[in-house]
């Protein structure tokens, strides 16, 4: 079964402002609330910008929240600090695009897994090397590799590396933040596929974030569609491309097919780029881009509604 009734995670008017040294406020989270069930695969699409790694890093603990709540397993751990907050790190994981950017450089690939089982004393030496050469083969990395440096792996090898050390402390959450984005075509879907695998083996619930409709609507079962730092839609995957209402879905979704079907025609939709995060507007956030924009829309925020099994909108069309 895909859900249980129980959320593992609840997200409660999560807002994230930045304030910036001119003075100025920027809001990178706009009141979002969200469920993550187990074993669940959440995707979050939007634009470069819209919010998705703030979301990712207060999830994991790396920025804090200016308002909101996040609800693990029934408890809050919005605030949590010193031990509790560390022991909480266990359970959420992050894959980040780069992981390079989050391995030492001078550390061997062997180090780089064993690192977190040695930091919260979960085994000693002797015991973290033989486990790390359980994860690394989980991963397709094979032992010969344990001895080479970050910079010796292909881009593939370095993402599966990320993925061991971070299925290593026995998560229940992996947030992957374009994960994969940085990786050519076919490898990008031997880590998609990597990744189902250790879903379904290990019960793991994933939040997987991207700018790429096509690829995360490949692995997630529900898609969140951001804009703006705020949700506009929710949707079941598979239900994607026959039910998606939000006119912002829509042009995602036309310029990923028009693409798709070799079609020469300019792609309809969305031109140019959101707006700023510095000077939201009273109005629907899509509005300065939406073909269909409403004077209502100019100036009455839309809610995000309910209006299926697991589809909810946030527009004054419907
Ligand atoms: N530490 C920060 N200080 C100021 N602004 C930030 C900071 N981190 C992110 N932002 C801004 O917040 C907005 C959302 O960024 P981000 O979450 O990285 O978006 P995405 O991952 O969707 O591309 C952007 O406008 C970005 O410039
Ligand atoms: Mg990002």
């Amino acid at each position: 079964m895909r859900k249980k009734k129980e959320a593992i995670l609840k997200v409660k008017n999560l807002t994230k402002k930045f304030n910036l040294q001119d003075g100025r406020t920027l809001t990178a989270v706009d009141n979002v609330s969200f469920k993550l069930f187990p074993g669940e695969c959440l995707g979050i699409v939007g634009e470069s910008g819209c919010g998705k790694s703030t979301i990712a890093k207060i999830l994991t603990q790396l920025e804090t929240v200016t308002s909101g709540n996040i609800i693990y397993n029934g408890k809050d751990i919005t605030n949590l600090k010193g031990e509790e907050l560390r022991q909480n790190r266990k359970k959420f994981q992050m894959v980040f695009q780069d992981p390079v950017e989050s391995f030492n450089p001078r550390m061997k690939i062997g180090d780089i897994v064993s690192e977190p089982l040695l930091n919260f004393n979960l085994m000693n030496k002797h015991e973290a090397k033989a486990e790390t050469k359980k994860l690394l083969k989980m991963v397709g990395i094979t032992e010969d590799f344990t001895k080479r440096y970050s910079h010796q792996l292909s881009g593939g090898q370095k993402q599966r590396v990320a993925i061991a050390r971070a299925i290593s402390l026995n998560p229940e959450i992996i947030i992957c933040d374009e994960a994969t984005s940085a990786l050519d075509v076919s490898i990008q879907e031997q880590v998609i596929e990597l990744l189902m695998n250790l879903q379904k083996e290990r019960n793991l619930s994933y939040i997987f974030i991207g700018h790429d409709l096509a690829v995360v609507r490949n692995i997630s079962h529900r898609i969140i569609v951001m804009y703006l730092g705020q949700i506009v839609e929710v949707i079941d995957s598979d239900k994607l491309v026959t039910d998606a209402i939000h006119p912002y879905t829509k042009a995602l979704l036309d310029s990923v097919f028009s693409i798709k079907m070799g079609n020469n025609s300019e792609i309809e939709g969305i031109k140019g780029e959101p707006p700023s995060p510095l000077d939201i507007q009273a109005g629907c956030v899509f509005c300065s881009r939406c073909t269909k924009c409403m004077d209502k829309c100019l100036n009455e925020k839309p809610k995000l509604k309910e209006i299926g099994r697991n589809h909810s909108v946030a527009c004054h069309l419907y």
